[in-house]
């Protein structure tokens, strides 16, 4: 495996599933070394580093649940240890979660955003502390997170803290000549969507998800991990040098 990576090592949280996975594997694809930090999903896990490592790639697996933070720090210190260096981020993992106000819970609260701000903050934060001058970060976003999303008030709140801390922390690490951005998925083929496509229309509208799919998307269809994994490599490579703390949509919705 060969390309634009070679050399370089990339840490990927939420790798053994969906986005994080077709990430984990372009980059492997393009020469770099992998680390896929999972949480639950240890089977998927080391199935793809086999994978990987099968095609050429250097791969290893780390469990690390990313609302811990020291468990954070140690998926960077792992990768380090294994192949001595850290130059990419991709925080892809992520929960959703779908809600009316009188039914949201504290802990509910808590718990989105200790995954999906937290955890993306401090993985930043502890991957930032290994990189050199070219470093790059890529945090993950949602389209949801500039929508109005019925009953779906966590999971957009929680993406839009993503957005503006991709504009925040671009000044800081700017300093450092390392670059941090999100990519904001729309609708992807994946467990996520799966469980959730139907929910996103605005409520009375009792479509079919591939109905709500065919007058929402100009595309009519989902996009696929792998079609998202692209705008990870762009934001990583040599072409996105000069893009720090935007937010990079992968998707074709018309609303
Ligand atoms: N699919 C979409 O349409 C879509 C749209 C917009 C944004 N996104 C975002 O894209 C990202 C990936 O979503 P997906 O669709 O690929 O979801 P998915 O198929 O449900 O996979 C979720 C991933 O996140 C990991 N994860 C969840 N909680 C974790 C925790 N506490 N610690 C470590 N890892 C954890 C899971 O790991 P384990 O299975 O190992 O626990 C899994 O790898 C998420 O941030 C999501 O919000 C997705």
């Amino acid at each position: 495996m060969a390309g634009e990576f070679d050399g370089k090592v990339a840490v990927v949280t939420g790798g053994s599933r969906g986005i994080g996975a077709a990430v984990a594997n372009r980059f492997a694809q393009e020469g770099a070394s992998v680390v896929i930090g999972y949480n639950s999903s240890a089977d998927e896990a080391h199935a793809l580093k086999e994978e990987l490592k099968t095609a050429g790639a250097r791969c290893i697996a780390v469990r690390s649940d990313v609302v811990e933070t020291e468990e954070v720090a140690a998926l960077m210190n792992k990768a380090v240890d294994a192949f001595g260096r850290l130059d990419i981020l991709a925080a892809c993992a992520g929960i959703s979660h779908f809600g009316a106000l009188p039914t949201l819970s504290p802990q509910a609260a808590d718990q989105v955003f200790a995954v999906n701000m937290r955890g993306q903050l401090f993985a930043a934060q502890h991957a930032a502390h290994h990189m050199a001058d070219g470093g790059r970060i890529i945090l993950t976003s949602s389209n949801a997170a500039r929508r109005a999303v019925f009953e779906h008030t966590l999971y957009t709140a929680s993406k839009a803290a993503v957005d503006a801390m991709v504009r925040c922390l671009s000044i800081e690490l700017g300093q450092r000549g390392i670059t941090i951005n999100a990519v904001a998925p729309g609708a992807t083929a994946t467990a996520m969507v799966a469980q959730n496509a139907a929910k996103y229309q605005p409520p009375g509208m009792n479509l079919t998800a591939e109905e709500w799919l065919d007058v929402s998307y100009a595309l009519d269809r989902l996009a696929t991990p792998a079609e998202v994994a692209g705008a990870y490599a762009f934001l990583a490579g040599k072409d996105a040098a000069y893009i720090s703390g935007r937010t990079l949509p992968v998707e074709s919705c018309v609303f």
